[in-house]
This record gives structure tokens, sequence and C-alpha cells, in this order.
């Protein structure tokens, strides 16, 4: 079967990082006999720098048609300036509300390899294996009445939404029983409801959910409370359900128990298992062009892409595995650099993934 694949590149260190992506593409329609359509758009800044806006039609179009995106990152400091509709943010939302990719999967998984290179003590997150399951469309990130006002006196006055259907949490609820039925059969559900009403509900709902899902233990927890047992006891947790915005902020915390925001997949997936695909650490500008970046969260993002869109569950073990072994040669880029192990660059890390995977094949 034919599939057809997008990617985005965007900014940053984005197009950097999905040339490792394509490489990885290319080895996969070659050895492993994929059969890979590949087409490229543009989204975020660049899109906006070619054609002024941060989701080009275009775009949007080949995105419906895709059967998966793979997306670099979007964003950049030239681009604060810009009104709010034609930041690269914008772009990137936008795309995950027309497709209603609700689903946001952000595991947390740490390479024994690097468990040194985590800013926590080893013994705290050697082993750690959690899941964010992080709700997307919906939230504070979307919800209305949201804009900056002037009120009667000259003050101005920002205001945003925080509002949840019912339906909304029962499908974010619904997705993430069934992945913890796959994994260790524990969810916890992360909110706020000793203070907002939308918790409230929001806890309410997934308890309804819950009796649909025997098999799997579920709790709650403020999610003050989740942010500090994630960097204290983190192996507690095995999958953690959540509405957008905390699922945002727990993400990028959970992310640096592994050693790296650097290694961190992502998928987005719809009702259907169509997905957008990307590593959860943004376009680091700082670094841009010097080829200094960390493919292997975009490599693994891949995995992610064979597994949910394309249900090539064994080749995404593969490439996951060919991922431990360059590890376990010794490969860093320098955000996961420790003393010992051999300073590499974004292509050659990509080249070397690429090779660890040729090899398992052999
Ligand atoms: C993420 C990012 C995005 C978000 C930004 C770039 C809009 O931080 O994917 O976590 O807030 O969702
Ligand atoms: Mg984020």
């Amino acid at each position: 079967m034919s599939h057809t694949l997008l990617v985005l590149p965007g900014d940053g260190i984005g197009p950097e990082i999905v040339r490792q992506g394509v490489k990885l593409f290319a080895c996969l329609a070659s050895e492993f006999r994929l059969d890979l359509h590949i087409e490229e758009a543009l989204l975020g800044g660049a899109a906006v720098d070619a054609c002024g806006s941060p989701l080009p039609a275009e775009t949007l179009a080949l995105a419906r048609e895709a059967d998966a995106i793979l997306l670099g990152a979007v964003g950049g400091p030239q681009y604060d300036g810009l009104a709010r509709e034609q930041r690269p943010e914008r772009g990137l939302l936008a795309l995950r509300a027309e497709l209603q990719l609700f689903a946001n999967l952000r595991p947390a998984l740490l390479f024994p390899q690097l468990a040194a290179a985590s800013t926590l003590k080893a013994e705290v997150v050697s082993g750690l294996d959690i899941l964010i399951v992080r709700e997307l469309t919906g939230g504070i990130y979307f919800g209305q009445p949201r804009g900056i006002e002037t009120l009667a006196g000259g003050e101005r006055r920002g205001f945003n939404t925080l509002v949840y259907r019912e339906s909304e949490i029962e499908r974010i609820a619904h997705s993430a029983f069934a992945t913890a039925q796959r994994r260790q059969r524990r969810l916890c559900s992360v909110d706020k409801a000793n203070v907002l009403e939308v918790s409230e509900l929001w806890r309410e709902t997934v308890q309804r959910v819950a009796e649909d899902y025997p098999g799997v233990e579920l709790t709650h927890m403020y999610v003050d409370n989740a942010a500090m047992q994630l960097v204290r006891a983190p192996k507690q947790f095995d999958v953690i359900v959540t509405g957008n915005m905390f699922g945002d902020i727990l993400s990028d915390c959970a992310a640096m128990l592994t050693g790296s925001i650097g290694m961190l997949p992502s998928a987005s997936l719809d009702a259907g298992n169509k997905g957008l695909y990307e590593p959860i650490h943004g376009s680091a500008p700082d670094i841009a062009g010097q080829d200094q970046a960390n493919p292997l969260a975009t490599l693994l993002s891949i995995a992610m892409l064979l597994r949910y869109s394309l249900d090539e569950g064994a080749l995404a073990d593969a490439v996951e595995t060919a991922v431990g072994d360059v590890l376990e040669a010794g490969y860093r880029t320098a955000d996961i650099h420790t003393p010992g192990t051999r300073l590499v660059g974004c292509e050659a890390m990509g080249d070397a993934l690429v090779d660890a995977l040729r090899a398992r094949r052999r």
C-alpha cells in the first residue's frame, strides 16, 4: 500500500532535523520496502516569509490529503512583532484545529544510556516510561471569547476562556484509557478541580468514562501537585491525561526527566489515527543552521508515525531500537553530551541512526 506523507520543515532547526527524517524515510523506502510518497510544504514563519500566512491554503490542502505529517518546528524571534494571526504558532494551532488532531501523545521515555544526562538523580529517573495524553484542540488555547480590550478609563484588559464540553472530555478520556490499557493500566487525570468548574466537569466526565475500562486504575491529581510529583517521584506515573494548557506545561517538565527535551517525540491524532508527528522541543533559533540540533526526537516521532498512522509496529520498534543502538555506541549531540561520549552534529547523528537501522536488518 502506498502512503502519502507530508513534511513541514518549518523554522529554526526545523529544516535540519526534518532533513534527517527524510533520510530515514528514504532508508525505509529503499531497504524496508515501504511505499512512500513524500510531499513538502511551508508552515509557520517560513510560510509567512514566502506567502504572508503561517498556514497557506496549499499546505492545508496537502495536509488533508496526507496519511501522516512530519513537522520540524515553528517560530522564531524575528516573528515576535507580527500581528497575532500571522504568528508562526498560529499556523500550527490552526493545523491542529482544522484536522481535529485532538489527542496529543507525548511519551517521556528514558533511554538507559542517558540516565546521567538528566538534571535529576539517575535513581529517580532510571526506568522512566511515562505517556502524557494532552487534549490538543480545546481548552484555553481555543476558547471564546478571547482578546485584549480597552476599558472606559483607557486601561487594557486581556482575557481568554478555559472551556471544555463533555464530548471533548469524553473523547480524550477514551483515547487515554485505551492507551493505558495497552501499557501498565494506570491512568492519572490531572486537573484543578479544587478551584475551576471546568475541572470539576473534567473529573466527573473522566470518572464516568472509567466505567468502560474496568481494567484500568484511575486516579486524579491537581496540576500543581502533578508538577511536583513529576520531579519528585516520576516513576509513579504510567499514563497522564490532561487538558491543553496543563499538558503543554507538564510535558516540557516531563521531557527534562529524560535527559533532554531533544529526545521527545509526539503524535497528534484525529479520531481515525491520522496524525501530525513532531518533536516537542520547538525551533531552538539560538542553534539553528549550526548542525548542533538533536534529530532523535524527530526520528522517534517517525517511529510513532509508523506505529499509529501506518500500522507498521515492527518497523517502529526497529527505529526505536536503532536509537538505543546509536546511544549505546556513544553518539551524542551537544544537548545530551556527557564526558566519555562522542560529540556529533545533527547530520552525523542522522547518518548514525540510518546506519544502525540498516545494521539491524542484516
Ligand atoms: C507545544 C508548543 C506549542 C503549544 C506552541 C508552539 C504553540 O509549545 O507543542 O507544546 O503550546 O502547543
Ligand atoms: Mg509546549
